[in-house]
């Protein structure tokens, strides 16, 4: 039977590069589309970029020009970064779209007409020189906590508490700087709360909707109560206006999945898709459709709880599945600019083959929400081992003798097929972990059947039939037996390895593969001569990478934390948040405005010191804190915590120099005394970056 099916990836945000965090998702999400077009179905492949909201608009400001201009340019930029990867989307649109507007014009309709939207004032800080009410995130201050400076209305990453931005001591814009004052105004509420979308969400949480860990924590959620979800936001915003309330503008979650429909209904429009046997309910239940979104587990609050419930409720159908991924980190760690392993799409093709990156993530890809490591030693090591060690070996072994001997021709009958049978036979068993995103064991089968298929050749060694008399027929069967084990092979990898399996089709001189391809085989056919088919990976292409990306500025790229979400969350009237700890990195478009002057005076009350690091330790049970013992020369040292974990491993500090604050009154901090701060630089970019003085400087001289 031929499945009819639509899947989508999470539309990346429009303000910042595609990175290789991302492409976990996007590859992921290619290789179940390829595979599932491989086997016959219709699968549509849908994208977009993310285009609304507060960060994009202050950011096009920032540079000067208009939002669609900003939104155009990093367009284009993730289209060909997407391309570069062979992701191939039957259609990138982008949200900011007369038919994404058209269906979140719909949804909200009838979300009200159901009784479902409810008006509300709520207060919120207002930031008086800009004329806007500001996202948490661009709201700082000092942590009512521990009295860390500039810290984000959400939470403290000098402490890790989180609180609300009206908690703040000492609240500042990060946009203009000005003090913001607390300002009441209507906003819209979808009512997650009513018993309505309570008792839907119950029964359409589990499996096969969501996968079994998903269910448990999505049912941790619905237990703690769902509050109502804040969906309008105020002038100025980049968005699309309420209908009708003028001035409000739906909030960019709010149209973001439904970008989702208007991405597939552009692309039905091209092509003659019937959209509605999709999505509206009652035909998509006739049509037996089915709809898949891949998703990065921060964001399943609003894949598996607001939108089921915004679609059930507004006549449409529902996701057959939500399949949430882990987050990638890069030699066990969170990617890090200073590290060079925040690794920009567009970086890494400079460098590397994409096939090879697509090669590594399945080999690492589970159904599960497990994180993933890309091991970079481990990387080079598997690519060069598993595909060219094992993989296209088979081929450049046998092909030769091919061309040489036997005028291109495979031979016409093949005498013992024991191991073809064998590599045939695996096909059911890869389809099966391909469907169910067990890529890593699909490919670890499959280097399996390699491994027969070197030893088949290993033990009947062409290269001497080829110097022995009367030999021809044995040479012709083996070659020909070796060049179809690698046809196999290179069917069951061509979902993860698109290019390769087109050079191998041009090289075979056959029509694209399919899956019941690996039902027959190749018998006196005419093959062209072998051409060079993948390069090894050398480690300095590796290195030559990381560099690149320790170098580079590029303000717009981020790293990934569920804190970017930060914005999304605010106003929720009730319940638990989605994400009680958002980590404290990202959301690119604030750049702290400059503080308000102060005399030379006031700054020579700071008396900053070169200090030496003399030990720098983990401190058991905190998670941002490092232990600093410091030498300024007083003939004693001095204790400081310091919020620098993310970004140091202790060993790298100790012994090296840094700036410390040494007259700051000493703190009692929940580990102990804290007798100074040492100073760290960081910005909209992720990363920390502490101070060293200039050869020379030596521990206790005067800072000024
Ligand atoms: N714009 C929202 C999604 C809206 S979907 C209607 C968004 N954008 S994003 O650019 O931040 O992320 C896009 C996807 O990439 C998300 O699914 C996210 O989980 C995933 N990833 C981003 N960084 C990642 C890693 N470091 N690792 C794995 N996936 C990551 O969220
Ligand atoms: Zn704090």
């Amino acid at each position: 039977m031929t499945r009819k099916i639509l899947v989508t990836s999470a539309l990346p945000y429009a303000n910042g590069s595609i990175h290789l965090g991302h492409l976990v998702e996007y590859i992921q999400t290619d290789i179940w589309v390829r595979f599932q077009k491989m086997q016959g179905h219709q699968c549509h492949y849908v994208c977009a970029d993310d285009t609304h909201g507060t960060p994009i608009m202050l950011r096009a400001q920032k540079e000067g020009i208009a939002p669609e201009q900003l939104i155009a340019k990093v367009w284009q930029e993730h289209y060909d970064d997407f391309a570069g990867f062979r992701i191939g989307f039957d259609n990138y649109y982008s949200t900011n779209t007369p038919e994404t507007r058209h269906y979140a014009d719909d949804i909200y309709l009838k979300l009200k007409q159901q009784g479902l939207i409810e008006v509300r004032a709520i207060e919120q800080y207002f930031d008086p020189v800009k004329e806007m009410f500001l996202p948490d995130r661009f709201i700082k201050g000092e942590c009512p906590k521990c009295h860390a400076k500039d810290q984000y209305g959400d939470s403290c990453e000098a402490c890790g508490a989180a609180y609300q931005p009206t908690d703040l001591i000492e609240p500042y814009s990060a946009v203009s700087g000005a003090t913001p004052v607390r300002k009441s105004s209507d906003h819209y509420f979808f009512k997650l709360s009513d018993p309505r979308c309570r008792d839907f969400l119950k029964s359409w949480i589990a499996p096969p909707h969501v996968q079994f860990e998903a269910a448990n924590k999505l049912n941790e959620w619905l237990e703690g109560g769902l509050s109502d979800w804040d969906i309008s936001r105020d002038a100025p915003y980049f968005g699309f206006e309420i209908p009708d309330a003028p001035g409000k503008y739906y909030y960019v979650w709010l149209d973001a999945p439904i970008g989702y429909m208007g991405s597939f209904r552009n692309l039905c429009d091209k092509q003659g898709i019937d959209f509605d046997a999709y999505w509206d309910k009652l035909k998509a239940a006739d049509a037996g459709t089915e709809v898949y979104h891949f998703i990065g587990k921060d964001i399943l609050y609003f894949h598996a709880l607001f939108w089921p419930a915004e679609l059930q409720h507004a006549g449409y159908r529902t996701p057959s599945g939500v399949f949430a991924h882990g987050f990638l980190t890069v030699d066990g760690q969170k990617m890090s600019k200073s590290r060079g392993t925040f690794i920009t799409a567009a970086s890494y093709l400079k460098h590397l083959n994409p096939e090879h990156l697509r090669y590594y993530f399945a080999a690492k890809l589970n159904a599960s929400m497990e994180d993933l490591d890309l091991n970079l030693d481990d990387f080079t090591a598997r690519v060069n081992s598993d595909l060219i060690g094992k993989f296209v070996n088979i081929a450049s072994r046998a092909a030769g003798f091919i061309t040489k001997r036997f005028g291109g021709k495979l031979a016409d009958g093949i005498a013992n097929q024991a191991l073809l049978d064998e590599l045939q036979q695996a096909a059911a068993g890869i389809a099966g972990l391909y469907d169910a995103r067990e890529y890593g064991k699909a490919l670890r089968e499959v280097m399996r059947l390699a491994d027969l298929a070197n030893q088949y050749v290993d033990e009947h060694k062409p290269w001497e039939l080829a110097k022995q008399e009367g030999q021809e027929a044995k040479l012709h069967e083996v070659c020909s037996v070796s060049l179809n084990l690698f046809r196999l092979l290179t069917l069951y990898l061509k979902p993860v390895l698109p290019k390769l399996a087109a050079d191998v089709e041009a090289f075979l001189n056959v029509p694209p593969l399919q899956w019941n391809d690996a039902q027959t085989l190749l018998l006196g056919h005419a093959i062209n001569p072998y051409a060079h088919l993948m390069t090894r990976i050398d480690p300095k292409q590796v290195e030559a990478m990381i560099e690149e990306n320790k170098e580079s500025l590029q303000p717009a790229a981020q790293a990934h934390s569920p804190a970017r979400h930060a914005e999304h969350q605010q106003h929720q009237t009730q319940g638990a948040s989605p994400h009680p700890n958002p980590l404290p990195e990202g959301e690119g478009a604030s750049v702290g405005a400059i503080a308000p002057l102060v005399s030379i005076d006031d700054f020579s009350k700071i008396d900053l010191r070169i200090a030496r690091i003399v030990n720098a330790e983990h401190v058991a049970g905190a998670d941002k804190l490092l232990q600093l013992t410091l030498d300024i020369g007083e003939g004693k040292t001095r204790n400081v915590f310091a919020g620098i974990k993310s970004a140091y491993d202790p060993e790298q500090l100790k012994g090296r120099l840094t700036v410390m604050v040494a007259n700051l009154a000493p703190r009692k901090m929940k580990f102990g005394l804290s007798e100074g701060m040492v100073l760290a630089a960081s910005g909209e970019s992720p990363g920390l970056f502490i101070l060293s003085p200039d050869e020379g400087a030596q521990p206790g001289m005067r800072v000024k």
